[in-house]
């Protein structure tokens, strides 16, 4: 049996390249002895040994046979003896039993303690012994390889495991990762939300979440996908952040009638928010519909007078939803200057029913400042006559952001902290008729501008106690808007 050695410089002839395989003949007979080295050492490497000690010594030694050929019959240690003491040595080699005697009792034992591969009887046929031997020589390459090869898949598999564990470990940390940023773009979108209500006194209901809470109505009108949506809610929250730090006669006065300094100053607001918000990793999309929220289709819009083409749908929808607001709630400027505590302001519902009839004649009138399809959408939402704010219940069923958005402590969204129910109807009381299991209709501020309570919010026996403290301390306004449940 012959294998192919890679040359060194110290075995550079062809002759030395070849390694023969190992064989050891064992026999107490030296004239077979011989007979048998003879016949393979041209082929094999061959060691010949007289009884069992002798071969065993030789395997001792560190001799290493790929192939055992035993005669079986021996003084001493018997053939299938010695094989049997071989297996701890050279547990791979293949055996092979030569016996004159056809003995059962001689077979059985050599196969079974001996692990004997071949059983061959004395006297022999040289080429069948011949072909014997190859045989067991190619047995072993085969069996050899086959555990090589066994064991290459097992490392391969294991390497193939540890990658696969590997990638688990980095998938889950890059969702963990990919949580934390949703939760603290999150944090940042409700913290500047807060900031914007509390600059925003001039509307009997909060701007900022009734323009998010009517454009996601609107979104859901025109079946836009979950991120669109998502976009489209984040954006009216924080459209007119830019507002921040503009002078109250700005803000309260009705934009038509500012001088034009003062107007000036106004149009700033859609540019110094979109700068802000373009400043905060992954609120890029946001940024592009809130420098768009007051371009017209017909070209009449700030601050570059786009025209259909180039106005991006979610900012037409955030448009819409805020004028309405606006047309319905605003609190007109003489209301807002002589009222002590203009959040405790509530417009009379005759009043609202009545300005709702009249936003609508505006928004015909208005109508080629936006897209058809946006424009149909939004007039069938507010059709009957009951506009997106009366039915708020309805509306805050449906989170107006998708699940990822929501808040990782609560599950909940920042502009829906707890569902109104559909049956909710929006009252002003006195806090001397406030209960327990109604729900604030309006973010709660104390008269130093410090949010108490988020619209939306479930007054429960702790809260109630809380806001009967600041009602004692005159802190908060006198009435309170809440929904009741019908
Ligand atoms: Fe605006
Ligand atoms: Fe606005």
């Amino acid at each position: 049996m012959l294998k192919i050695q890679q040359p060194t410089e110290q075995q550079p002839s062809k002759k030395e390249t070849l390694v023969l395989g190992n064989l050891l003949i064992v026999d107490d007979e030296i004239m077979l002895l011989k007979l048998l080295e003879r016949m393979f050492v041209d082929m094999y490497n061959v060691r010949i040994a007289s009884s069992g000690e002798e071969a065993l010594q030789l395997l001792e030694q560190g001799f290493v046979p790929e192939v055992i050929l035993a005669d079986q019959r021996m003084p001493g240690m018997s053939g299938a003896e010695f094989l049997a003491k071989s297996r701890n040595l050279v547990p791979d080699a293949v055996r092979v039993i030569l016996t004159g005697y056809t003995d059962v009792n001689d077979i059985i034992s050599s196969i079974n303690d001996g692990n004997v591969y071949k059983f061959l009887t004395k006297p022999w046929k040289n080429p069948e012994l011949l072909q014997t031997v190859r045989n067991c020589f190619d047995y072993y390459n085969l069996s050899t390889q086959n555990v090589w090869l066994l064991e290459e898949v097992r490392l391969q598999n294991r390497n193939l495991q540890e990658l696969n564990d590997k990638l688990a470990r980095r998938n889950s940390e890059l969702r963990e990762l990919n949580e934390q940023i949703a939760s603290n773009l999150l944090q940042t979108i409700k913290t500047l939300s807060s900031l914007i209500s509390a600059g925003e006194m001039h509307y009997y209901t909060n701007h900022a979440q009734m323009v998010a809470t009517i454009a996601r109505a609107l979104a859901k009108e025109l079946a836009l996908g979950e991120e669109t949506t998502s976009s489209i809610v984040v954006a009216a929250l924080l459209h007119d952040i830019g507002k921040l730090g503009l002078p109250e006669r700005v803000l309260i006065a009705d934009p038509d009638s500012l001088s034009p300094a003062d107007q000036t100053l106004y149009r700033s607001h859609v540019e110094k928010g979109s700068q802000l918000l373009q400043s905060v990793s992954g609120l890029e999309r946001v940024a592009s519909i809130v420098v768009q929220h007051h371009e017209a289709c017909n070209g009449s819009g700030f601050p570059l007078g786009l025209d259909e083409g180039s106005i991006m749908r979610e900012a037409q929808i955030v448009a819409i939803a805020d004028l309405y607001h606006n047309l319905v709630y605003r609190i007109p400027e003489d209301v807002y200057r002589a009222a002590h505590q203009p959040r405790s302001l509530v417009q009379p519902q005759a009043l609202t029913a009545h300005r709702q009839a009249e936003a609508r004649k505006v928004l015909y009138k208005k109508a080629r400042h936006f897209r058809l399809d946006v424009f149909e959408a939004f007039m069938q939402l507010i059709k009957d006559g009951t506009c997106p704010p009366v039915q708020i219940g309805a509306i805050l069923n449906d989170p107006p952001l998708p699940f990822e958005m929501a808040d990782s402590e609560t599950g909940q969204s920042p502009t829906s902290p707890i569902p109104a129910p559909a049956n909710a109807e929006m009252v002003s009381i006195p806090f001397s008729q406030v209960a327990v299991g109604m729900i604030t209709a309006q973010d709660v501020y104390t008269v130093d501008g410090t949010l108490v309570l988020p619209m939306g919010t479930v007054v429960d026996y702790h809260i109630f106690q809380r806001m009967r403290e600041f009602y004692e301390n005159r802190s908060i306004p006198l009435r309170l808007l809440f929904f009741k449940i019908r």
